[in-house]
């Protein structure tokens, strides 16, 4: 049951993932385990963090396709080439045709940062510390053809501290990330 993970930057979210997956044992257990790790950038750091774990990696760089239906069908291509059970978006910059979810449907998942259905899209911290927000947090879910909707599998909650700073709210918030996303997809191998 291979799972692919998307990225387009640090990836310490594909990280955690892998790294959960050796320890907990998502192979011996559910027959699962990353495969690859792609990425829209040339220059996501995680691809080289991946590539050093033996992890396969490509790239399918949006500025080098016409439109987003060609670069949603190379990507497509070089997911497919994987035969993913599972496609996991973790820090993934681009919005997805519907062609694209609908195709997916049902092995794709997300993590935004912010309680969902608040803060939708970008900038979540800033806004969330603009509102007078008391708590923060993050939120695993099956990826819809609607941005950030979709059937919520795991939240968590953070305080928003005096004088939060988006990035001291960013790290409080992208420590808890790392938690509950490997323990969503263990519930989805698990056929949670
Ligand atoms: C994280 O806040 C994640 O929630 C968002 O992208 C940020 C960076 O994630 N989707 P990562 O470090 O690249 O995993």
């Amino acid at each position: 049951r291979p799972i692919v993970i998307l990225i387009s930057g640090s990836g310490s979210n594909m990280a955690a993932l892998v790294e959960a997956s050796v320890r907990d044992l998502w192979g011996e257990r559910f027959g699962a385990g990353v495969v690859a790790v792609l990425s829209n950038r040339p220059d996501a750091a995680g691809l080289a963090w991946a590539r050093e774990r033996g992890l396969a990696t490509a790239v399918v760089d949006h500025k080098r396709h016409a439109d987003r239906e060609a670069f949603d069908a190379a990507l497509m291509a070089a997911i497919d080439a994987h035969a993913p059970a599972l496609v996991l978006l973790a820090g993934f910059m681009r919005i997805l045709t519907p062609g694209f979810v609908h195709h997916y449907d049902g092995r794709l998942l997300n993590i935004h940062p912010s309680l969902l259905p608040a803060f939708p899209g970008l900038k979540t911290h800033q806004r969330a510390i603009e509102m007078g927000c008391r708590v923060a947090g993050a939120t695993v879910h099956r990826v819809t053809g609607e941005l950030d909707h979709g059937e919520i599998l795991a939240q968590a909650v953070v305080p928003v501290l005096p004088g939060d700073t988006a990035e001291a709210l960013a790290a409080r918030v992208l420590t808890q990330e790392h938690l509950i996303y490997p323990r969503a997809v263990e519930r989805c191998l698990a056929g949670g």
